[in-house]
């Protein structure tokens, strides 16, 4: 049994590819685990400072997780800014945190690049923030993507950094989680790569039926296939991809069938793959609607997990202001 930290963007509503991908596995992972999520909205800050709708955009985000199974019995789930105490070990740590590394990651050197006009220290120190994030629980696993294994390794960097300048054995290292299997890969719908957000390619769980029927119609496709038993080009594979996930054995058998003996019709193939798409997002869409319209539930959720972080992340501030020399009179 590990401690594991994991924190949630506080904006961006969940796709197939999170719900197929990564939220299946931390459904698993709270089985098997001291997990602790949290929606990172002191975070959120960092590139959008004067937010429109911070507290709506937390609150789709939980309901979302919870919806799709994040059970806040058996872990930790808290809102970031519900635990100030992370906000003391972060600016702890930054009194040992350098310019010049926090200036060399590639996250903000790419929102510098995007974003010149914002150049804020929390950007730049968002790195420390993260770190504070985990240590704080003294995780020794965080589930990352590869847009992430940067800032886990600076993690590492300011524990280690911290136990060496004060000569204690006090932080874990935290490691990347490894999931079992390979993570399934939910591809987009514009034939090219990956299922995401900023591509635009997605089918979201909250999208109405309507709106899901509409972008699996307007799926890229090629011309079809000429001759018996081709392979299939990556589009229509990707198609595959994702019936694999939401359709029948049956059904997949039977569009391959068609495939390899040239008498495909690509409208009836988007026809089933959206049906069973809203099969699969239906329940869940009204999961997020119920649990975001009880607000008791939410109240009764949030406190719950503010208290459990609160607990574990206040033993360590205390233990780390003993670290460093802090004393009452
Ligand atoms: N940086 C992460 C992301 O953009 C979110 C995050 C904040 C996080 N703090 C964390 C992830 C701590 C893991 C652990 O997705």
């Amino acid at each position: 049994m590990e401690t594991v930290v994991s924190g949630i963007r506080s904006t961006g509503n969940l796709h197939l590819g999170n719900y197929f991908g990564a939220l299946k596995n931390f459904v698993k992972m709270q089985e098997e685990n001291n997990c602790y999520f949290f929606i990172a909205d002191y975070h959120s800050l960092t590139t959008h400072p004067t937010p429109e709708n911070l507290h709506g955009n937390v609150k789709q985000v939980l309901a979302e997780y919870l919806a799709c199974g994040l059970d806040p019995e058996k872990s930790t789930l808290y809102i970031q800014s519900d635990v100030p105490e992370v906000a003391e070990l972060y600016l702890l740590l930054n009194m040992n945190a350098y310019v010049g590394e926090l200036e060399r990651t590639t996250s903000f050197k790419d929102k510098v690049r995007k974003n010149p006009e914002n150049v804020n220290a929390g950007l730049l120190t968002y790195p420390v923030l993260m770190a504070a994030d985990i240590i704080i629980h003294r995780a020794s696993k965080v589930p990352v993507g590869k847009d992430q294994e940067q800032n886990l390794e600076m993690a590492r960097k300011f524990a280690r950094r911290f136990n060496n300048m004060y000569k204690v054995d006090y932080f874990v290292e935290p490691q990347p989680y490894n999931f079992g299997e390979a993570l399934i890969k939910i591809p987009g719908l514009d034939g090219t790569g990956k299922m995401g957000k900023s591509e635009g390619n997605g089918v979201y769980l909250f999208d109405e039926p309507k709106v899901i029927q509409k972008k699996v119609m307007r799926a890229v496709t090629d011309s079809g296939p000429t001759e018996k038993n081709s392979p299939m080009p990556e589009v229509i594979q990707n198609l595959f991809t994702i019936m694999d996930v939401v359709s029948e054995q049956s059904t997949i058998d039977f569009f391959k069938e068609k495939y390899a003996e040239c008498e495909i019709r690509y409208g009836d193939l988007k026809k089933q793959l959206a049906e069973d798409i809203i099969k699969v997002t239906t329940p869940i869409r009204e999961r997020i609607l119920d649990i975001s319209s009880n607000s008791d539930y939410l109240k009764k959720v949030t406190k719950m997990g503010a208290e459990k972080a609160r607990e574990s992340a206040a033993k360590t501030v205390k233990e780390v202001r003993d670290i460093i020399g802090f004393k009452a009179f």
